[in-house]
């Protein structure tokens, strides 16, 4: 039996998962994201610790005896958050999160101090990545970085407070900018060019191999017969991947999350950085992967749900089950700035091509529209980087939406397959991942694909229509960055 948890921005999740794969429960306790100014995004890391808690409780509760008999405990985590511990491993500030756009000019700073950054880490510095982050923690909180003697991403920090251990996995250290992506090691440049030495860092493992055991007073917590082993576990993408089974080469998915991912597994380490594309280690030994990322994914139906006031279900009600074709009016979905293509931490999102014959239909199609258009700036991206795909699963919450999906497949020109289980997410692979520190099992007969719930095939009587609007797409980005300076 083993528990997989994903710490995520909106919310904890915690699977129980059996020996034959199955999930037996779900269980999920909400969070919520500090803003205390424009492009901060923050939490605290206690708040984690309820969250995680309470939904282990939950499992608990329901099934005593099954959680009595787990032996593994996985992690999946939001990525490139920063937690600040001092040497006696109290958290010194709220975690700057992954969509905290603060550290723009940092990341100047941080490559012009290491020009090979973008060959060595595999990834262009974004003001999301972390290292960025601790460059601006020395500039405006002096204190604070003199007293930082170890800093964890958000699912190591999760750890450290279950287990006692600092030990991070290898695919959520690639966002960090610290990894040596293609040597799967620290980079001591890189630390040193944030002022910071491999003494900062966690012990690195395979997202796949034994990292900690569970402390002794939650073993009796949770009534478990003896201390689960953790795995190292993974970044929330990549922990989703290995849900998928997306651990081969070539395999690929979209994840219409809170952000939004395109995936694709790579037999070797691509990295560069060219159009914002990601590099980044598996969660599975010997394997890397590229990734393009949108910011704001079903943040922007979330954001334009509070803005209308409407539950995101009413507002796409209002809407048929697929286009028949693009809205009128065009949403770039730049809440929170974006990552590929154009790693712009201060521009901002923006309707246009309004009348007065605008309706809010019209509006929510075009900000699914708007998300699609950016999924399809990172298929771009992909491409030019030499990785191509033909097709690809979707997960995330975003893909409960068949209209949504519909727009996805033929804004991306591309069959979409929705899977039976497509919002386990990162949890259950997480799961899969604390099976596979405990058995020691191939990875290949752990990380089996799920059933297919159906595929979606791009109409293309639209292909023409969605490929003009995507140009008119990209004309709104000069603009936008033009009216923010
Ligand atoms: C990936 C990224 C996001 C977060 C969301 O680089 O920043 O997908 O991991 O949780």
């Amino acid at each position: 039996m083993y528990i997989g948890i994903d710490l995520g921005t909106s919310g904890v999740k915690a699977v129980l998962v059996d020996e034959a794969q199955q999930v037996l429960a779900s269980e999920t306790a909400k969070l919520e994201v500090s803003r205390p100014h424009e492009g901060w995004s923050e939490q605290n890391p206690e708040d984690w610790l309820i969250a995680t808690f309470a939904a282990i409780d939950a499992l608990a509760k329901a099934y005593p005896s099954e959680v009595s008999k787990v032996t593994g405990i996985g992690l999946s985590g939001q990525q490139h958050g920063a937690v600040l511990l001092d040497g006696e491993g109290k958290v010194l500030r709220p975690c700057i999160l992954w969509n905290d756009t603060r550290a723009e000019a940092e990341c100047a700073i941080f490559e012009r101090r290491f020009p090979e950054s973008r060959a060595v880490t595999g990834n262009i510095a974004m003001p999301g990545f972390t290292a960025p982050k601790l460059i601006w923690v020395a500039e405006h909180e002096k204190d604070i970085f003199a007293k930082t003697r170890l800093v964890l991403l958000p699912k190591a920090w999760l750890r450290f407070a279950m287990t006692g251990e600092a030990i991070e996995d290898m695919s959520d250290a690639s966002g960090t900018l610290w990894l040596d992506v293609g040597q799967r090691r620290w980079s001591e440049e890189a630390l040193s060019a944030t002022g910071l030495a491999l003494s900062h860092m966690p012990t690195l493992r395979e997202g796949s191999e034994a990292a900690g055991f569970l402390k002794p007073d939650l073993v009796q917590r949770w009534g478990m017969r003896k201390a689960p082993v953790f795995a190292g576990g993974a970044g929330d993408n990549a922990a989703g991947a290995v849900g998928l089974g997306a651990t081969k080469p070539g395999d690929a998915f979209l994840s219409l999350g809170t952000s939004g991912v395109v995936w694709v597994t790579t037999d070797s380490y691509r990295g560069g950085g060219r159009d914002a594309i990601h590099a980044f280690c598996h969660a599975v030994p010997s394997v890397w992967h590229q990734m393009g990322v949108t910011l704001s994914a079903a943040a922007s139906l979330a954001w334009w749900s509070r803005v209308t006031g409407m539950k995101e279900t009413e507002l796409l009600a209002e809407l048929p089950e697929s286009p028949d074709a693009p809205s009128p009016v065009l949403f770039a979905p730049y809440l929170s700035g974006e990552r590929t293509p154009h790693n712009d931490g201060a521009v901002r999102g923006g309707f246009a091509l309004l009348s007065q014959d605008t309706t809010r239909a019209q509006m929510t199609q075009a900000v699914l529209e708007g998300v699609a258009f950016s999924f399809r700036d990172a298929l771009e991206g992909l491409r030019a980087s030499g990785s191509e795909i033909t097709e690809a699963s979707v997960i995330g919450g975003g893909s409960r939406s068949p209209l949504w999906v519909a727009i996805l497949a033929s804004v991306l020109g591309i069959p979409l397959y929705r899977l039976a289980n497509g919002e386990t997410g990162g949890a259950f692979g997480a799961a899969r991942l604390a099976r596979l520190a405990v058995t020691g099992e191939d990875v290949e007969a752990v990380c089996l694909s799920p059933k297919r719930a159906g595929v979606v095939f791009p109409d293309a009587s639209l292909r023409h229509a969605y490929d003009t609007a995507y140009a008119e797409y990209r004309a709104l980005y000069p603009g936008l960055v033009a009216v923010k300076t």
